[in-house]
């Protein structure tokens, strides 16, 4: 569909303004044919043509009718049509069997201030570490304390961070409580972020962006959109994902795999409290938990984060592997889960110490990571029910 809009003298120069900023360009019918740029215009960037200035020759000359009928054939989807509303009857008759919608530019800026509305519509509140009461947090560590195996230490400092962060965030100096792990896979590092969501009572999906499946050199448009007037241009992947949230946590997964304009573009977040996209929707994470996770060894940290990021981090730590000891707690839990699940779905009827059969046959020892160790328990209780 072809839409043309007009102007009057008054709106002309603010519509102008707005359109641009928006990322869209504006160029005169006449600019376009003595530089006979039709077929070099960027596929990917909006247009609007001026056809004001071809207005006088059409309409003494009908063979010219022809050749511009012919023309706007050749016009991508990404361009529209604006004209001065001095020429309106005659063009809306002249050019009878190119467009099909007219409008006034006032409809076109308001397509701009709506779509920037669906975009920063104030979502409901989310539930933040910092907004809980002491009952709260006290259920929160309990929750977030059962749900992580091992890492005693971790879960310690981790406590000491939250309330320190109560308080600071509270009169200002803290905007954000920033954690970034690393270690060896399987040991629970993304589990730390499943851990607080499920502790802060979420219902809904967690706000997790995994740079490993970025490319790098498109990372940053990915995660913030790219600006208005490129075609699926968007808000981004990042604020995305906070909307859809329903609690104060973001998780960036292999966070290493990012470019340093990604890591730069933390910096700004950490230090301000907010996110804000290519379109300049900015959103307020403060009182937000951000867990960052990595896979990157001590020493690449160094080479590979700056040190003004690195600094920023409230906490910095290497997950070690489990002990055997909290691999069998994760074992029983696992097994009772799956028995539990088993019960309640498939049947009621399961062998007589189905339980510690399928704990005595997983030897916790050989595994290293979690994934390895939950696949044979799903196995070992796979052969036991068939037995
Ligand atoms: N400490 C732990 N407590 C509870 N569950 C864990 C723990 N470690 C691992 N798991 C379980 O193992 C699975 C893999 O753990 P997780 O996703 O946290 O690994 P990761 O450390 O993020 O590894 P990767 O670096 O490969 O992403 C999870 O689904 C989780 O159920
Ligand atoms: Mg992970």
């Amino acid at each position: 569909m072809r839409k043309l809009f007009f102007y009057t003298k008054q709106q002309f120069f603010n519509f102008k303004a707005m359109q641009t900023a928006a990322g869209f360009k504006l160029l005169s019918m006449s600019q376009l044919l003595s530089s006979q740029k039709v077929g070099e215009l960027n596929k990917n960037q909006k247009y609007y043509v001026d056809l004001s200035s071809v207005m006088g020759y059409t309409k003494t000359n009908d063979s010219q009718q022809m050749l511009f009928e012919q023309l706007f054939d050749s016009f991508g989807e990404n361009i529209d049509f604006i004209c001065d509303k001095m020429y309106e009857e005659d063009i809306k008759y002249i050019f009878r069997y190119i467009f099909d919608d007219f409008s006034d530019v006032d409809a076109a800026s308001e397509e701009i201030i709506a779509e920037k509305e669906t975009i920063i519509e104030t979502p409901s509140r989310k539930r933040r570490i910092v907004d809980l009461n002491d009952k709260e947090l006290d259920d929160f560590f309990k929750v977030f304390d059962a749900s992580l195996y091992g890492h005693e230490r971790f879960k310690e400092e981790f406590k000491k961070l939250v309330t320190a962060y109560r308080v600071f965030n509270k009169i200002g100096e803290h905007k954000i409580l920033s954690l970034f792990l690393m270690g060896d896979s399987g040991v629970g590092k993304t589990e730390v972020a499943r851990a607080i969501h499920k502790a802060l009572g979420s219902r809904t999906k967690l706000a997790k962006v995994n740079f490993g499946n970025y490319s790098s050199h498109d990372a940053l448009n990915s995660l913030i959109g790219s600006p208005l007037g490129y075609i699926g241009s968007d808000g981004g992947e990042l604020l995305k994902r906070i909307q859809e949230s329903d609690v104060g946590l973001i998780l960036i997964d292999e966070f290493e795999k990012a470019d340093s304009a990604v890591f730069n573009y933390f910096l700004d977040v950490l230090e301000n409290g907010k996110v804000v996209n290519s379109q300049a929707d900015e959103y307020d994470v403060n009182g937000y938990i951000i867990v960052f996770t990595s896979n990157i060894t001590k020493e690449n940290f160094r080479s590979k984060v700056s040190p003004e990021l690195r600094s920023r981090f409230d906490y910095k730590g290497m997950f070690n592997l489990l002990t055997d000891t909290d691999k069998k707690k994760y074992v029983h839990f696992r097994v009772n889960q799956i028995i539990s699940k088993y019960k309640e779905f498939v049947s009621e009827d399961i062998p007589d110490g189905l339980h510690d059969r399928v704990v005595c046959e997983v030897d916790v020892s050989k595994y290293k990571n979690m994934r390895d160790l939950n696949k044979k328990i799903k196995d070992t209780f796979v052969k036991l029910i068939g037995a």
